[in-house]
């Protein structure tokens, strides 16, 4: 199944996120590096699709690494001199271990398997940062709705899963009991910002 035209190429990419982002877009970006402390040395961004934190990262001297199914993603950071690595997460057992692991928008696309890809990055990381759009637009009217639902698409067929506010705070107060990290609320906007504590890290004996 050929990916929707928004992931095809990075500029079409921006223009469509900053259109459903009312001009927010990057926002997101800089409310994650909030997150970043000066004991984060590593970064892993995982369906990194823009660059924006692998700049961020460049000017603090931060080692980021970048991971995306998206070959003309990774393409475009890998000609901008960022470690971009193409993969499906999905078939990847073991993601490199960093002190933080960040997910942006993209945690939908592993519903059902959301279980699975927590446990991988609670695997890889004591810091977890998830930005998740939780006002879904996909069932909107006009261009926006059109837009949304073309975000849907990475390459295996439109998706129709979101999370919304209550869906996701059920979902990591579920998981955060059986695997016993803790997390917090960060912000709500358009995307929730939510910061998982690990200390268990690779010792998590729940982790399966
Ligand atoms: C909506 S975009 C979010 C991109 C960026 N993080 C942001 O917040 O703007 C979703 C990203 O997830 C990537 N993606 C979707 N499914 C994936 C998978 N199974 N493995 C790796 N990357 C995936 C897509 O290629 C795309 O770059």
């Amino acid at each position: 199944m050929d990916k929707s035209i928004i992931y095809r190429n990075i500029h079409v990419y921006r223009m469509a996120m900053n259109l459903l982002y009312a001009f927010g877009y990057r926002q997101r970006f800089r409310d994650v590096m909030a997150l970043i402390s000066g004991r984060d040395k590593k970064i892993l961004e995982l369906c990194f699709g823009d660059i924006y934190i692998a700049e961020e990262c460049k000017t603090k001297n931060i080692e980021w690494t970048g991971m995306d199914i998206n070959e003309r993603f990774v393409g475009y950071a890998s000609g901008k001199g960022y470690n971009a690595i193409c993969a499906d997460l999905l078939k990847t057992d073991e993601f490199p271990t960093s002190d933080a692991c960040i997910m942006m928008g993209s945690f939908y696309h592993f519903y059902p398997e959301v279980e699975t890809m927590l446990v991988k990055m609670l695997r890889s990381a004591p810091k977890i940062i998830i930005s998740e759009p939780v006002r879904n637009l996909s069932s909107a009217k006009g261009f926006i709705g059109m837009v949304s639902r073309k975000l849907s698409n990475a390459g295996k067929g439109p998706e129709s899963f979101r999370f919304d506010e209550k869906s996701i705070v059920d979902t990591f107060n579920e998981l955060c009991y059986k695997y016993k990290f803790t997390y917090k609320v960060i912000s709500k906007k358009r995307d929730i910002l939510i910061e998982i504590a690990n200390e268990r890290n690779q010792h998590c004996d729940t982790c399966v």
